[in-house]
């Protein structure tokens, strides 16, 4: 694979080295794009030498080859480490003033940042705004991690280890020689489809978080299952282990990586402005902590605990369904019901059919071993007005056909 290294001018420069390693061992081919300022933390012959390719940040050289133009036109995967707070303004503006940023505006492969600064900059409304606007483009953005920075402080904005960095940027992209249908093959041809799956998780501080017992097997089937069948698919994957995002890579499907309901949220809705259908078999959170603090939360002996106060999430379903980002576009939901004293598994789900405005949404029993984790899976397929329009029950690729087959009964043909 052709990637592209940017590095912009910060402390943790030095570890875009090790990426460096780690990228070229696991046998890409790397060419590094170095900012002016990253040349101040790391020199260039460093990273000739590694790369064994040239290095310059300059617009200005080699110009017969239109550098600015043909580095981002010819890569794989844009990987940039660390990302400075100013590197992020100048890419959720679109400045091109130099060989990083103008290759980034015209890479259209998968472009992951790995912001690394101090926790003031890191948290800035105008660091945060341009995270959102470059995650709103499909802009995969890694959390910094937390924990000792350059000086004796310490919270959110260190730059995460460079093998999560080369996990995250790899899985991104799908496997080179993917099992990829030939062209125009398969009913979801020419379709874009994205897909939402896991549990999203919501930090209670920096180590532990409120999440749910999705395993996102049901999600990544379906985003394998429309592959197969001819479809382009992102599949936005909130918190999968890694064997099941291998598979969906192996499969030809683009994984965005995830985490908090906010995250999914942004990656969903860049998706879904130019998908055909949106599928939302992610276990999204509806509640997260108000107030996240920087450091972990201590144990006071005798206090006993303290209470953590919960603000709602937005309902993303809800909100494609109400906003069709996309004109004509299907927007599919899941409802996982145990069922109580208040109504069945399908009394709920009926309900909620009709409370979110979703076009489809598949219904099916969780709890006592059933639905999360499990190897196969029962659902029933509502319309939007709750009535049954298909059963499905097998393994979950089974059920993620059957989703499949009522779906194109649903879609405007092209
Ligand atoms: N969903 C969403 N955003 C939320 C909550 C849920 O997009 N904040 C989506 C899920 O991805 C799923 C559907 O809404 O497609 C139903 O999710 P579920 O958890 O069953 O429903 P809730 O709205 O959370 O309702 P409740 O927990 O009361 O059953």
């Amino acid at each position: 694979m052709r990637i592209l290294l940017g590095v912009s001018g910060g402390i943790a420069a030095y570890k875009a080295v090790l990426l460096l390693r780690l990228l070229r061992e696991e046998g890409h081919a790397v060419r590094v794009i170095p900012t002016a300022s990253a040349l101040r933390f790391v020199g260039a012959p460093t990273f000739e030498a590694l790369s064994g390719e040239p290095v310059t940040g300059e617009v200005f050289e080699d110009v017969a080859h239109v550098p600015h133009v043909a580095l981002g036109q010819g890569a794989d995967l844009v990987v940039v480490a660390p990302a400075t707070a100013d590197l992020l303004a100048r890419a959720a503006a679109g400045r091109a003033d130099d060989l990083l940023t103008s290759t980034l505006l015209t890479a259209r492969c998968p472009v992951v940042m790995a912001p690394a600064m101090h926790t003031e900059m890191w948290e800035h409304p105008a660091t945060q705004a341009n995270v959102a606007t470059l995650r709103a483009r499909g802009v995969v953005v890694i959390d910094p991690a937390s924990g000792r920075l350059t000086g004796a402080d310490t919270g959110p904005g260190r730059l995460p280890e460079p093998e999560e960095i080369a996990r995250v940027a790899l899985q991104s992209v799908p496997t080179p020689g993917a099992a990829v249908p030939r062209a125009g093959a398969g009913d979801l041809a020419g379709r874009r489809v994205v897909v939402s799956a896991g549990g999203t998780r919501e930090p209670i501080d920096p180590v532990r978080f409120i999440g749910n017992r999705s395993s996102g097997r049901q999600g990544a089937a379906l985003a394998e299952a429309a592959r197969a069948r001819g479809a382009a698919v992102t599949l936005v994957a909130a918190n999968l282990d890694d064997d099941v995002t291998a598979a969906a890579r192996a499969a030809g499907v683009v994984v965005v990586p995830v985490e908090t309901t906010a995250e999914l949220r942004d990656a969903v809705r860049a998706g879904a402005e130019d998908a055909d259908v949106v599928v939302m078999a992610a276990a999204v959170a509806d509640f997260r902590p108000a107030e996240v603090p920087t450091a972990k939360i201590k144990k006071v002996p005798g206090s006993g605990p303290a209470p953590i106060s919960l603000v709602e999430n937005p309902d993303v379903l809800a909100e494609l369904a109400r906003d069709r980002l996309r004109p004509g576009q299907l927007v599919v939901g899941f409802a996982a019901e145990t069922g109580d004293a208040d109504g069945s598994v399908l009394e709920h789900g009926r309900s909620k059919a009709r409370r979110k405005g979703a076009d489809l949404l598949a219904v099916n029993a969780v709890g006592g071993g059933r639905g999360f984790g499990a190897a196969t899976n029962e659902v029933t397929i509502l319309d939007g007005r709750g009535e049954a329009v298909a059963e499905a029950s097998g393994s979950k690729r089974e059920v993620a056909d059957a989703i499949w087959d009522t779906v194109m009964k649903a879609l405007p043909s092209i």
